[in-house]
């Protein structure tokens, strides 16, 4: 492994080698939460407050990690969550996560924002691949997008409702952090001091919305990318009436990615929803919501075996995950932690993040006594 990745122990290891490699207004876009930050510290604390009980004297000749979701199985009970501008992380950052996925069986949700164009990620995913949809007020173009995304072969739908109005990220503002990108002195100083982001970023092309190509995107070419950002990823008019034209439209398993309470839930079961994220966008969005951990019981009881659940929003440990499954949830995505990995050591480097994830899940199941993932139930929770 290069460049000494393999002594990054852990997601934070990570994180603090990214760190030192990125740009510091890219670091914050990818590492920030809205506003004071306490949502993004809040996921963290209540995960951590989830004890799961060790469990000993157990046979563990036979690990299975395997989870089957909507008929089709994964390698392991975690995905990459849908990352949009991603490239900020490291050039080519979501073109790694999509080959990961292939190569370790495990989805890489693509989203609507992803730096390179849909089908490119598909075929790299080679089956692998779902696809997170922003509903925005023009809904041709959202029909385009699903039509993209069936025949580029996405079997799962994320549908984001978690962005009724754009996150307020206080770094984002300090650094300056514009669409389209306007260097400022700073900027261009940060710019100097990294120049391997820089001249990868350089070669590859800033970040930019890769899927705003072909036919529809003619009426937003003379528009600012900001201008196109709030017309294409902001919901404001989008409710459970729309919800149910998409449920129409979209014949493969659609999860909603951003619903935190149970009575949402209650109508989106109604609604035939097969899934939920419970997620709060990585405290991205509302920096007073409640943890995706806090709120998945009440969730598992509202949804009662109706839809699959899979949470994400903190995932950091491989205990993560288990912590996961015991509060109810099949399945967990990490955002920031691939993120970070790519940050860390490009494509190297978001496999490092994957293998700390599987390597301390499995410890986590060896110390709770229970070697098959998908047999994890509320009976592992400690006191
Ligand atoms: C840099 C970045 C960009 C994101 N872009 C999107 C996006 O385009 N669509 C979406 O549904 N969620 C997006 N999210 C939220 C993630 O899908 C996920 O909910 C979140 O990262 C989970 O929290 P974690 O980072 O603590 O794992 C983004 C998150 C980050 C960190």
């Amino acid at each position: 492994m290069s460049g000494g990745l393999e002594r990054a122990a852990s997601i934070d290891d990570l994180r603090l080698r990214a760190r030192r490699r990125l740009p510091r207004f890219a670091f914050d876009f990818v590492d920030g939460g809205a506003e004071s930050e306490t949502g993004l510290a809040r996921n963290r604390s209540a995960l951590d407050a989830v004890t799961l009980a060790p469990r000993y004297l157990v046979d563990l000749s036979a690990y299975d990690t395997e989870t089957t979701l909507f008929g089709k199985a994964y390698a392991a009970p975690f995905g990459i969550a849908p990352m949009g501008f991603i490239n900020m992380a490291w050039p080519g950052a979501d073109l790694a996560f999509a080959r990961l996925a292939a190569r370790e069986r495990i989805p890489h949700a693509i989203s609507t924002a992803a730096s390179t164009p849909l089908e490119v990620l598909a075929e790299a995913a080679e089956g692998f691949a779902w696809f997170q949809i922003y509903v925005s007020n023009d809904r041709e173009m959202t029909a385009h997008f699903l039509d993209r995304a069936e025949a580029a072969g996405c079997e799962v739908l994320l549908v984001t409702v978690d962005v009724p109005t754009t996150g307020k990220r206080d770094r984002d503002i300090r650094n300056g952090l514009r669409i389209p990108f306007r260097p400022t002195p700073s900027i261009l100083a940060d710019l100097a001091l990294h120049p391997r982001w820089s001249l990868g970023t350089l070669r590859a092309g800033a970040p930019h919305f890769a899927n705003l190509s072909g036919a529809r995107a003619g009426a937003y070419a003379s528009m600012t990318l900001a201008e196109v950002q709030k017309r294409l990823l902001i919901a404001d008019r989008f409710d459970w009436d729309g919800l149910k034209r998409l449920r129409d439209r979209w014949k493969g398993p659609l999860l909603l990615k951003g619903v935190m309470r149970a009575d949402d839930a209650e109508k989106a079961a109604a609604a035939g929803c097969d899934g939920l994220v419970v997620s709060n966008h990585g405290g991205r969005q509302a920096d007073y919501a409640p943890a995706s951990a806090e709120v998945l019981p009440e969730i598992a009881a509202a949804a009662a075996g109706r839809m699959t659940l899979i949470l994400d929003s903190g995932v950091r440990r491989g205990a993560d995950i288990a912590r996961a499954k015991a509060l109810g949830a099949e399945f967990a995505l990490a955002g920031r932690a691939f993120a970070y990995g790519a940050g860390a050591g490009g494509e190297a480097g978001a496999a490092r993040a994957f293998d700390i994830l599987k390597t301390e899940l499995l410890r986590t199941m060896g110390q709770i006594g229970q070697p098959v993932f998908r047999k994890i139930g509320p009976e592992a929770l400690g006191p």
